[in-house]
């Protein structure tokens, strides 16, 4: 028996292409799963969808977040599925107000001030997400044993700029603003949200997560100071916080759209890869970022939506880039609801063939 063969024995890992590419290891085939590979581009997800009637019922309720999680591993045999959740929970178990609405995507009571605080309570707010916990035991029991499962969680800035701004907006402008008035006011919403975050990710793993996503999908539009105090170091303490009991566990981080600010955070947060956004060049990554962690990205998901050659092309183009170095086929953001279901299936044979 080689060494080799004796480690694939001794650890369930070997057997996982997603976490040996984690680890750092540059593997012939990569692993691919893709942001949002459950939702509403899969008539099988609508079905539950339905069934469930409101989208945090759908989250909250284990055996139906379960199998939409399930759902997409089925059809694809991707080689990660990702725990059906959404990043806005943590508000939601903090007592802020959060609803889904239908064509207008998430609204919450928006915290602009101080006081606003006081109605967030951080204590007990776990017992508010035992559902996702128990949703993580339900997935691990039954995937497949080469697929790995993934727990996440929004980045501390941009579930604040949901909490402050009370819905989306491209520019993050009611959390930029209280960020500049009322730094220590902001700084302390800002450091609930990374307690909670590490209390919420420890968990996550001790049900059955066994790699981590943070998603900071707002950190593009900050200035590098900004960028430093609300996403870098938040971050930081967030792997700190996580890795000190959970030292093997891997995190992926997704600083959006920060551009060459991924560098300092790749050199500064300590996670093992980041996931990088559809603006970014292949090559670029390749030369300043995969020498230091795994890179995950970064096909857009519209040429998904479009499909044929061209989408054929962009594929063959980050392959060539970046699957010489540590490497985890992914999209630069989520797969959005006019995908058609086939499109996916041909960039998983285009990989796996
Ligand atoms: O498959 C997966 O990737 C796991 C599930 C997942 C969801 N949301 C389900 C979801 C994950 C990882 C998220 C993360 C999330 N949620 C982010 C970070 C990543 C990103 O997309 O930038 C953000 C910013 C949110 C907040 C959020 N949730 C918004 C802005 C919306 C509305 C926009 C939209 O796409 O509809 C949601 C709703 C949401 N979260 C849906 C899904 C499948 C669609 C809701 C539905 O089914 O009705």
């Amino acid at each position: 028996m080689t060494l080799y063969e004796d480690k694939q024995v001794k650890t369930n890992m070997k057997n996982k292409p997603f976490l040996q590419a984690l680890k750092g290891e540059i593997l012939e085939v990569p692993p691919v799963w893709m942001m949002r590979q459950a939702g509403r581009y899969l008539p099988e997800y609508m079905a539950v969808r339905k069934e469930a009637g409101d989208f945090l019922n759908l989250c909250y309720s284990p055996v139906l977040a379960a199998e939409v999680t399930l759902q997409p591993i089925r059809r694809y045999h991707f080689d990660a599925a990702i725990i059906f959740s959404d990043i806005l929970v943590i508000p939601d178990a903090l007592g802020q107000k959060v609803a889904f609405k239908t064509g207008e995507g998430p609204v919450l009571d928006a915290i602009r001030e101080k006081s606003g605080l006081q109605t967030l309570n951080p204590n007990g707010f776990l017992n508010h997400l035992e559902p996702v916990f128990e949703a993580l035991e339900r997935v691990a029991e039954q995937l497949p044993g080469e697929t790995a499962l993934i727990g996440f969680c929004g980045a501390p800035w941009t579930v604040a700029s949901y909490m402050v701004g009370g819905r989306g907006s491209p520019d993050q402008k009611e959390a930029r603003l209280w960020a500049y008035r009322d730094e220590e006011a902001f700084g302390q919403l800002i450091d609930m949200l990374v307690e909670a975050s590490i209390l919420y990710l420890r968990r996550q793993i001790e049900a059955g997560a066994e790699v981590l996503q943070v998603f900071d999908s707002w950190a593009g539009n900050l200035p590098p100071d900004e960028f430093y105090k609300w996403c870098l170091l938040p971050m930081k303490r967030i792997v700190q916080g996580v890795k000190a009991v959970h030292p093997d566990v891997p995190i992926i981080g997704f600083p959006k759209g920060s551009g060459e600010l991924y560098i300092s955070y790749v050199e500064a947060t300590g996670v093992d890869a980041v996931s990088i956004d559809t603006s970014m060049q292949c090559g670029w990554a390749r030369d300043h970022l995969q020498d230091k962690v795994t890179v995950q990205g970064n096909l857009d998901p519209l040429v998904v939506v479009a499909g044929g050659k061209t989408m054929e092309a962009a594929v063959h183009n980050i392959l060539a880039t970046l699957s010489s170095g540590p490497f985890i086929f992914n999209l630069g953001h989520g797969l959005v609801p006019e995908t058609p279901p086939e499109n996916v299936q041909r960039i998983l044979e285009l990989i796996r063939l």
